[in-house]
């Protein structure tokens, strides 16, 4: 019997891969009363964690003191666990294929203590076919132990949206697909310890279909809203004009245009893509949605250019506040930034620049006094909301806000 066997109160977790995803979980479950361990092949990660610290920030500094986690990089230390959470990064390679060796190499891992009756969960972003064709397939070759007789997999992806208090682990519908019916049934029981409501989703490719497809979705939306960014600019209309006017419209959706970073949107839509061309099919529209808005930076620097022309300067020694550095705001992740992007290009232009994000050991963590010709609200954290009016008041020239949050007429306003 899968799981069953050793009845709720012998659930035993092993969750492999302790970063943004797999962390919480960790947390939640050991505070619902199960025996959790912790695995990563980090070492600096899992000291860390025995000294209680989180650098991505997720988990409250009191949770973390109170719970109970056996933290370890040793697999072997987890051969008590019988069900295994993955939570490892999919990144995708320079060629934009996606990268499977974290969920080749967590597999062999598990492969070393995994026993008969274990359950294996995947959370981490896939195409569909991953868990069962690349996951599976590596712990029976490992193991000597058959997928969905001897032991049985799950799919359930990770939809948290770091920094945001209001969707929560908790709160956000956990999707969980199994190989079988008391698979999908046993795991549903399992996150319903700690998630307020689950979908059984008809199977693992369905569930791992669907984290991409939410992903799509988004990618396309904020992709045709930067194409029209591109378009209203050159017929010389705002864009956020005509988003505020179209959407008075009952059905019209309320997408942005932005600056796309992290590890979900950019990332994800290859995913399927790579999927897709195994079965000749070309998706136009994700990667037309991919292409545009990976160029965002470069449309809005030359937006800067043109500006500054019209005061007669250029970016060569200008003075520069950049604020912000993360890939989105109150956070300390800076994976894939457009910010970043956005600065690198800034600095060949041998622009004179001081970077500010309280989030980010690298740069200042106070905006400094002094005037600046002109100011990049980059990534609008709250501590730089806090201080709209100081922003407006140090900025000689005009400020970028990329976001559209300052509005205010006190100030020429550059947006994106
Ligand atoms: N961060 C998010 O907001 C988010 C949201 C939804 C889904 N996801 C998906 O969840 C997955 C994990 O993302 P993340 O942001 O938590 O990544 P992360 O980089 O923050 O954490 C991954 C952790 O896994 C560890 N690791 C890597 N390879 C390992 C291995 N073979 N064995 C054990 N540990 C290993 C790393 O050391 C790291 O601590 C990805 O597929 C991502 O796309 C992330």
């Amino acid at each position: 019997m899968v799981g069953g066997v050793y009845g709720v109160k012998g659930m035993n977790i092993c969750v492999v891969g302790l970063g943004y995803v797999g962390l919480p979980l960790a947390v939640e479950f050991a505070k619902a009363g199960l025996k959790v361990f912790g695995y990563d092949i980090n070492k600096r990660r899992i000291e860390d964690l025995k000294q209680g610290v989180d650098k991505t920030d997720q988990v409250s500094k009191e949770d973390l003191k109170n719970v109970d986690i056996h933290y370890t990089t040793s697999i072997e230390e987890c051969k008590e666990a019988n069900i295994f959470i993955i939570a490892v990064p999919t990144p995708v390679k320079k060629s934009k294929e996606p990268d499977l060796e974290p969920i080749r190499s967590a597999g062999r891992d598990i492969a070393r203590v995994i026993k008969n009756g274990d359950v294996v969960i995947l959370e981490s972003t896939v195409y569909p076919g991953t868990t069962e064709e690349i996951l599976g397939k590596e712990i029976e070759k490992h193991s000597g132990l058959k997928a969905k007789i001897d032991f049985k997999l799950a799919y359930s992806p990770e939809r948290i949206n770091p920094g945001d208090k209001k969707h929560t682990l908790k709160t956000i519908t956990k999707v969980v697909g199994g190989q079988d019916k008391e698979t999908a049934e046993f795991v549903k029981k399992l996150y319903s310890k700690i998630v307020d409501s689950v979908f059984v989703a008809k199977d693992i490719k369905t569930a791992e279909a669907s984290k991409l497809l939410e992903n799509v979705q988004r990618s396309v939306n904020i992709g045709l809203m930067n194409e029209m960014a591109v378009l209203f600019d050159k017929i010389g209309i705002d864009i956020w004009d005509v988003i505020e006017a179209a959407s008075t419209k009952w059905n019209f959706l309320k997408f942005y245009p932005g600056l796309v970073g992290g590890h979900c949107i950019p990332v994800d839509p290859y995913y399927l893509i790579y999927k897709a061309l195994e079965y000749d099919f070309y998706p136009h529209t994700v990667a037309a949605s991919r292409i545009i808005s990976d160029n965002m930076h470069i449309y809005l620097l030359n937006k800067i250019i043109r500006e500054l022309n019209n005061y007669g300067k250029t970016l060569k020694g200008l003075r520069v506040l950049f604020l912000g550095a993360t890939y989105k705001e109150n956070i300390p992740d800076t994976r894939n930034s457009m910010a970043l992007k956005l600065l690198d290009e800034l600095k060949k232009w041998q622009a004179n620049i001081t970077v500010v994000d309280p989030y980010v050991k690298d740069f200042l963590n106070k905006i400094p006094e002094g005037t600046y010709d002109i100011t990049i609200l980059a990534v609008p954290h709250k501590e730089f909301m806090d201080k709209k009016e100081e922003l407006i008041e140090k900025t000689t020239l005009f400020i970028v806000d990329v976001k559209n949050v300052l509005k205010t007429d006190k100030k020429r306003i550059l947006r994106l």
